[in-house]
């Protein structure tokens, strides 16, 4: 059957033939019709992540949507489904193939109607973004949110997630106008270019700052950034406002000042997918579902054939989803 290989750790992924698995004890087998390329993916498959270097040749991608092939009583053939896998964090087979095999407890069955590309497009990113707000980061109704990195999924989505849980003011801040704008679209109060592209150059920390405080001091940061961003985005949180680190899109270190963090009690909090249990994922998954079925989240998002991987697998912009 047809499926992205990753060959060697650092190479991008090739489009190749896997045998067809067949469903063990505990599994079920999935048709899948999308899977996303997420950082994730690219990280693992770069060998440089703190997982170390995955075995090779595997098929990447962490998480999937499809139907159900062969299943059990509670998830019958048919039952349209979004799954997750370790693709890259442990030894195995991810979701980038015709066909995928999934333990029970990694399988979300989806309600009817739900676009299979968009849940893809969303998926981990979005499950991300609604827990940084709210298991982490303790969102209350009428905080004032900044999100960085609002021209990505989580930041998309975290901005559409906190609009609907009531959040006060939204301040979006991205890299170029084409991604502020389309922050405003998705319901931010105000957006902030964080500089970096042809016509603004890379502020420092103070000037950074300066334009994230144009709405005033905000109650949490959703940070998939760090870096410059991340120790800027400490100096507008409120005394004891919260900042949620959840990647290093920016860079792996930060120039925090201990000056910021103790003078206002600053909370500087971590998050990752990975510490969820199946049953919390479960739920955050189908709270993004709800949220898109009613028509309140959405992320840019491009469907490519998978065959195509090797062209899209380092792509800068929208959300690539592989149609096996
Ligand atoms: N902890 C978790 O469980 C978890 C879950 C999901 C994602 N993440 C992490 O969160 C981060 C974002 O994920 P995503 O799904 O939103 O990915 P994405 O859709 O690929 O977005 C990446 C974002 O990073 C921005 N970016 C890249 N380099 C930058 C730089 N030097 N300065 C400022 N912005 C920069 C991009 O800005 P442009 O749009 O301007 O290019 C884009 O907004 C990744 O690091 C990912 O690994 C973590």
């Amino acid at each position: 059957m047809r499926a992205a290989l990753i060959e060697s750790p650092g190479s991008p992924a090739v489009s190749g033939e896997r045998p067809e698995p067949t469903r063990g004890e505990g599994e079920v087998l999935v048709a899948v019709s999308a899977a996303p390329i997420v950082p994730l993916d690219r990280l693992c498959a770069s060998g440089t992540s703190y997982f170390g270097v995955p075995p090779t040749p595997y098929v990447p991608g962490v998480q999937g949507v499809g139907l159900v092939l062969d299943g059990s009583a509670d998830l019958p053939k048919g039952t349209p489904v979004w799954f997750a896998t370790s693709a890259g964090m442990q030894p195995g087979d991810g979701s980038m193939r015709a066909v995928a095999a999934v333990p029970v407890h990694d399988v979300v069955a989806l309600p009817p109607g739900a676009d299979p590309v968009l849940v893809a497009a969303l998926g981990l990113s979005a499950v991300a973004a609604w827990m940084a707000l709210t298991l982490r980061g303790g969102l209350t109704a009428g905080e004032r949110v900044l999100v960085l990195g609002a021209g990505g999924v989580v930041g998309q989505a975290a901005i559409q997630l906190a609009r609907s849980a009531g959040a006060g003011r939204i301040v979006a801040a991205a890299r170029g106008e084409r991604s502020g704008d389309r922050a405003l679209a998705l319901g931010a109060d105000v957006a902030v270019s964080l500089g970096g592209t042809a016509s603004d150059d890379v502020p420092d920390v103070a000037e950074l700052a300066d334009r994230l405080r144009v709405d005033g001091p905000v109650d949490l940061v959703v940070d998939p950034l760090f870096g410059v961003p991340a120790a800027a985005a400490l100096r507008v949180l409120r005394p004891h406002g919260r900042l949620v680190n959840l990647g290093g899109s920016a860079a792996e270190t930060s120039p925090i000042d201990s000056s910021t963090l103790r003078s206002r009690s600053l909370r500087l909090l971590g998050y990752t997918n990975n510490d969820l249990t199946p049953e919390q994922r479960a739920g955050a998954l189908t709270h993004v579902v709800d949220e898109v079925l009613a028509g309140r989240l959405t992320a840019a998002h491009e469907p490519v054939p998978l065959v195509d991987v090797t062209g899209v697998w380092n792509h800068a912009g929208d959300r690539i989803v592989l149609i096996p």
